[in-house]
């Protein structure tokens, strides 16, 4: 499995599938715990994970660091990994050209880590895998889609000057965490909404 994983990896680090790949330093492809039992999705890589090629650095990875740890998950525990893999220019958001050139790398990724939940953190997230809009009317609900189960968030650089948004990303971390328990332990949990499409 970590095979599988670090043949997409390569992949990706040598990727010139989309424009992003001329304006990049480098690709950043997706990273932790290969057993998971959730996969974070988020937008796109920014400046401090264009450095260095890895997923959720700066700002905003510690917000989402901090999340997690007030679930006592750490960071290595989990897969963390974003809709396109090359961070667009001035940290725009990206077209839906990049997001489809992209979507392959994120579908195997999934395949391979089977997770029993995903997380969507943000707009683009959530709008590139479920068509959805309007993330804090979706916070924090569960959505199941072809038996894939998703659970909405709002994505952890939206916490950076609001804490309401910091207590909200808490809340929804620490829920997320125990609807995993629960599918560990085969319990019923409930769903928000059915996804058809
Ligand atoms: N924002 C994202 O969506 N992804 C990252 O990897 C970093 C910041
Ligand atoms: Fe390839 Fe995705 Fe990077 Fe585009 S964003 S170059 S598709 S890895």
């Amino acid at each position: 499995m970590t095979k599988k994983l670090d043949a997409i990896k390569q992949n990706v680090i040598e990727c010139t599938k989309c424009e992003l790949c001329k304006t990049r330093t480098k690709s950043v492809p997706g990273k932790g715990n290969f057993q998971s039992d959730v996969i974070f999705i988020g937008e796109a890589p920014g400046k401090n994970e264009d450095m260095n090629g890895e997923p959720f650095i700066g700002v905003a990875g510690k917000k989402l660091s901090v999340a997690l740890s007030e679930a006592n998950i750490s960071r290595d525990e989990v897969y963390i990994t974003n809709v396109v893999k090359c961070r667009p220019p001035n940290n725009r958001v990206p077209n839906n050209v990049e997001r489809e050139a992209c979507q392959e790398y994120l579908k195997e990724e999934i395949k391979i880590i089977k997770p029993k939940i995903i997380c969507i953190l943000g707009n683009t997230a959530f709008n590139s895998i479920l068509g959805g809009s309007e993330i804090t009317k979706f916070r924090g609900k569960v959505i199941q889609k072809n038996k894939q189960l998703y659970f909405i968030t709002i994505h952890p650089a939206a916490t950076i000057y609001n804490q309401k948004l910091v207590s909200d990303l808490k809340k929804d971390i620490i829920k997320l965490f125990n609807l995993v328990k629960k599918l560990k332990n085969n319990k019923k949990i409930t769903i928000d909404i059915e996804h058809t499409s």
